[in-house]
Formats: structure tokens, C-alpha cells, sequence
């Protein structure tokens, strides 16, 4: 069965540049099924673009192994240059040939691969048109907006039907408008291809709402894979719990051994039921507390100073200081009615929250 096997298989891929201290990918793992669009996130430096560079085939590996619709294309005595890899690559700078038109931008590739003319311009009609760009083929780059010059890009590699398309922060040199109308592009281009897609950003709301999961890397090592809501509601290193949304990372303690995914804890002088791991043990652990987990309350067990108020339309957002834990900034909404102010004293409850499991050597 064809579309069981992964499109694309990453098998303890590592990368050491010479000089450097640490490999920039260590040992990473990972599949990714046919038709699956995987967003690769984490912090400037973490190995992303490096990872994205050994799988279009720029970077050797010096451990593991890529395959690609089941054909190793890096490994130990393989490496089959970037043309040969039928991976369609997007990049941040978009490299248009300024020169040419919109239509002979997306042609390029053809022509460098022979294609006979006819078929040519029919798959170029196709990819302008996927792309949203159909009547502009007689523009040159200048002539075209930034959003624009990427989707002259995305349709330039798409009209190749790669196997696997592979974008390295493709959005990065827009402003803010315009990244929320691609992000929507981005969605229905991979609804409308049906392809692999493999999505690089450290912008976690842009890998939210594009990606069936997301993939964090950690200085050069996977901390999680999980579809988005898994990554927010459950995240699986203290890395993970402070990179992905909004929240607190905070020390306290589990009192009962977990039952049914929930356990007793004392957090800030105050008892409170929690998510947690099947088999978390009790004793010293962290918490991960979203905004959406606390709750003010008169009558909460948990006393905290307001340190910063700003008002979002419809919700205060509150960073507040537990009065047993100077130091720590909890996050939490208010009511857009209420009136908060920095220096004001707030009870709280906790609702809910969630045990970071023990790290796994993902995160120190
Ligand atoms: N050609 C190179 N030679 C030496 N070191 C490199 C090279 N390219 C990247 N690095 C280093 O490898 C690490 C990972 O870099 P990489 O570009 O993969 O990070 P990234 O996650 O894409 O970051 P960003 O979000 O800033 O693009 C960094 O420490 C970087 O300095
Ligand atoms: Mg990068």
C-alpha cells in the first residue's frame, strides 16, 4: 500500500558543521505521511533550516538516514544530489529572476527539464491558477505585491508536482496583514494539492493553524511531536510548556499518584487538580499553567499582586505574582469590564493546568 508508507522518513538524522560546538541536528527522528502538513518549529538556532537542508539533499548527513517515498536519498554511502530528489522547495527570499516575467518564472523549471511546450503551458495555466495568480503572466516581479512574489514562488514549485514540498519560513519577509491572508493560501494550496508538506517557523501561531502536527526541535533535538492542541494541552518538556502559548512554567509539588489522567497538587501554598501522565510519580515537579487555567476569584486559595493589566477588547490580560512564589509571572484573562490595576492585590483559583512530564534528556 502505497500512501501507508511515509512520505518522508527522517531516521536519527544527525549534522555536526565543523567548528562547532554541539551538532546543529542531533539525532533527529521523524515520519511524515503522505499528504500530511508538518510544521517544524522552535527557536532561532535550533537546527530547523538545517534539518530542512539535509532532506532537500544541500546538506550531507553525518549519521542516519532520509527516505522519501521509500527511497533512501541521504545515508551512510547514499547521497543523491537536490535536482535528482523531486522535492519542491520554498524558501523566505524568493528568488524570482527579476528578469522574466511571472510566466516564464514558473516555465523555468520545465524548460531546464525538457518539457515539450504545449504540456508546459497547460501545467503553468494549472499552477497560476492553484496559486491564485491567473491574469498576471505578463508581470515581472517589481510589477508584483510580496504576497504575490511568494505565490509566483509556490507555484514555480508546484508546477514540478513534487513528491514533497518543503517551505523554510516562507512568510517571514511580510508584514503582519498579509501573512494572515498566505497562511489561508498556504491552507487551501495544501487542501488543493493533497501534497506533503513540511513547514519551517519559529512563529507558533502560524505552525497552529496550518499544521495536522507540529514538530518542536530543541537545540538540535526533537522535544515533541503532537497535533497543535496535543502540543498546547500537553506538552512533554519544560521547553515545550514555555515555547508553545501563552502560560507560566512553574515548581510545585504532585501529592497523590496520578488516577485517570489527573492528580493532587500543591501549588503556591494551595491544593489543586491537575492533568497529568498516566503513572506520574508524586514528589518535586513542574506545571504548566495556561491562562485559561486560572480563574479570579474572591474566594480563591491563592493570593497574587497584578504587575501588568492591558486591556485586549473583550479581556484584561493579568501577569500577576503569587504572593508564596515572588518571582513567578502567572498569566491570566479578567472580564473586559473589570477594572485591574498593577499593584492590586487578586485571589485566584486554579481550574486546571498540567504536569510536565520528567524531560526525557530533550531538555535540561
Ligand atoms: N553553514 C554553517 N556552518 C556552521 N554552522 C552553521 C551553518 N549553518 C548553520 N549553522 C549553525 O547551526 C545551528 C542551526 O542553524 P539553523 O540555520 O539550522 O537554525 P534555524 O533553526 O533555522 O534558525 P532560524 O530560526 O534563525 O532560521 C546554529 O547554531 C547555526 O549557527
Ligand atoms: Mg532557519
Amino acid at each position: 500500500m502505497p500512501d501507508q508508507m511515509p512520505a518522508l522518513l527522517i531516521d536519527s538524522a544527525s549534522r555536526h558543521y565543523a567548528g562547532t560546538a554541539a551538532p546543529a541536528v542531533d539525532g533527529v527522528t521523524l515520519d511524515v505521511a503522505a499528504g500530511e502538513f508538518l510544521a517544524l518549529l522552535g527557536p532561532s538556532g535550533c537546527g530547523k533550516s538545517t534539518l530542512l537542508r539535509m532532506v532537500a539533499g544541500f546538506e550531507r548527513l553525518d549519521a542516519g538516514r532520509i527516505a522519501v517515498g521509500g527511497r533512501t536519498l541521504s545515508g551512510p554511502s547514499t547521497h543523491v544530489p537536490p535536482e535528482e530528489r523531486r522535492i519542491g522547495l520554498v524558501f523566505q527570499s524568493y528568488a524570482l529572476w527579476p528578469h522574466m516575467t511571472v510566466d516564464g518564472n514558473v516555465a523555468y523549471p520545465l524548460e531546464t527539464a525538457r518539457v515539450p511546450k504545449a504540456d508546459r503551458e497547460r501545467r503553468v495555466r494549472a499552477a497560476l491558477e492553484t496559486v491564485g495568480l491567473t491574469g498576471y503572466e505578463a508581470r515581472r516581479p517589481a510589477e508584483l505585491s510580496g504576497g504575490q512574489r511568494q505565490r509566483v514562488a509556490l507555484a514555480r514549485c508546484l508546477v514540478m508536482s513534487p513528491e514533497l514540498v518543503l517551505l523554510d519560513e516562507p512568510l517571514a519577509n511580510l508584514d503582519v496583514h498579509l501573512r494572515a491572508a498566505m497562511e489561508e493560501e498556504f491552507a487551501d494550496f495544501h487542501a488543493k494539492t493533497g501534497a506533503t508538506m513540511v513547514y519551517v517557523t519559529h512563529d507558533q501561531a502560524e505552525a497552529m493553524a496550518l499544521a495536522t502536527r507540529i514538530a518542536v526541535l530543541d537545540r538540535g533535538r526533537l522535544a515533541q511531536v503532537a497535533p497543535p492542541r496535543t502540543l498546547y494541552r500537553e506538552p512533554a518538556t519544560p521547553m515545550v510548556a514555555g515555547f508553545v502559548g501563552q502560560g507560566a512554567v512553574v515548581e510545585g509539588a504532585v501529592l497523590t499518584a496520578a488516577a485517570e489522567g489527573r492528580c493532587r497538587v500543591r501549588l503556591f501554598g494551595a491544593e489543586a487538580v491537575v492533568r497529568c501522565r498516566s503513572g506520574q510519580g508524586e514528589g518535586p515537579a513542574l506545571f504548566c499553567l495556561r491562562p485559561e487555567d486560572l480563574e479570579p476569584d474572591p474566594q480563591g486559595p491563592i493570593t497574587a499582586t497584578v504587575v501588568r493589566a492591558a486591556y485586549k477588547g473583550g479581556f484584561v490580560l493579568v501577569e500577576a505574582e503569587p504572593a508564596e512564589a515572588p518571582g513567578v509571572r502567572l498569566t491570566l484573562r479578567v472580564g473586559g469590564d473589570a477594572h485591574v490595576a498593577p499593584g492590586e492585590a487578586l485571589r485566584l483559583a486554579i481550574r486546571d493546568g498540567w504536569v510536565v512530564p520528567e524531560g526525557d534528556g530533550a531538555a535540561g
